[in-house]
């Protein structure tokens, strides 16, 4: 039976005891309303790891203020289920109180990393979410944690921030999860009523015509940005926040790319009022 754990004391409390009967721990951070993605990184964990907890936190500190944290959605009852049916043996849910007391002070902040695309965007979001994972690191005691590639800027800024503080904690990568005409799964995919589901699908085909592009040969990032812009232009109501093609260890954008470049192309566009992003990793 999946145990709820909704303090951070016993989290740890259970944590120094599966530590110290040896037991290999991974921690699988979410913000809940589980779909197969999600699910994905917990059979991921339960491959590698004796005792898997996953977190389901809806994080206030990494909403900005115009954002969806009060309508984010949630269904705890349906989550403990599914979360449970992937093989996860505890949910660390705390509440908001519990994570950030009255007198809370601290915030980490990455500068580099955190500068474009959804940094630039959403300021303030990856200090929330660099702050929140550190905590959940620290309340669930994990040896690794499971991310996804969906997110792709987010698995560069959690890499360096366990580097640079040297949190002892492993960071594993999963690919991205996708509904059948591509469309990555979201807990905010909910928000989409049919017309714009139909729509959503333009971001993995914008996607794979850049990669096609980049696999032709193509190495000018001006001309893949051009492309990815003028398909997305051409869905009524989708505004663009960006599509570009980086380098995937550091998102730099060079002029040209060379070969044996491993390039990320990021999009994020606005469906209406649904935020939608997704990224591919092309290797040339
Ligand atoms: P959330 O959006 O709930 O995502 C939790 C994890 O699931 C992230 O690592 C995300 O990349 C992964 N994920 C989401 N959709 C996926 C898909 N279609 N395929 C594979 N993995 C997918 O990301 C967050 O929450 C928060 O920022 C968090 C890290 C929990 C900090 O609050």
């Amino acid at each position: 039976m999946i145990q709820k754990i909704d303090t951070i004391k016993k989290m740890q409390a259970i944590s120094d005891k599966l530590r110290a009967e040896n037991k290999i721990i991974a921690c699988v951070p979410t913000m809940g309303y589980l779909h197969e993605g999600h699910l994905s990184l917990i059979s991921k964990a339960r491959e590698k790891a004796d005792i898997v907890v996953t977190t389901l936190f809806v994080n206030p500190t990494q909403f900005g203020p115009n954002d969806d944290y009060e309508k984010y959605p949630r269904n705890v009852e349906a989550d403990t289920k599914n979360a449970e049916k992937a093989g996860c043996d505890y949910l660390f849910v705390p509440n908001v109180d519990e994570m950030y007391s009255k007198n809370f002070q601290t915030t980490i902040h990455l500068s580099e990393i955190t500068r474009k695309f959804e940094g630039e965007f959403r300021p303030g979001h990856f200090d929330g979410v660099a702050t929140v994972v550190a905590k959940l690191f620290n309340a669930v005691k994990p040896h690794f944690a499971v991310f996804g590639r969906k997110d792709y800027q987010q698995t560069l800024v959690i890499k360096q921030m366990v580097k640079d503080l040297n949190i002892d904690v492993d960071i594993i990568v999963v690919n991205t999860v996708r509904e059948k005409d591509g469309l990555a799964k979201s807990s905010r995919n909910v928000y989409l009523d049919a017309d714009s589901r139909e729509k959503a699908t333009i971001l993995f085909r914008t996607l794979k015509s850049a990669e096609r592009m980049l696999l032709n040969g193509e190495r000018k990032r001006f001309l893949i940005n051009k492309e990815m812009e003028n398909i997305l232009n051409s869905i009524e109501d989708l505004k663009i926040d960006y599509a570009a093609a980086a380098l995937s260890d550091n998102l730099a954008e060079p002029d040209e790319f060379s070969d044996n470049d491993e390039i990320v192309l990021l999009i994020a566009a606005k469906l209406g009022n649904t935020r939608l992003i997704d990224n591919l990793i092309v290797k040339i």
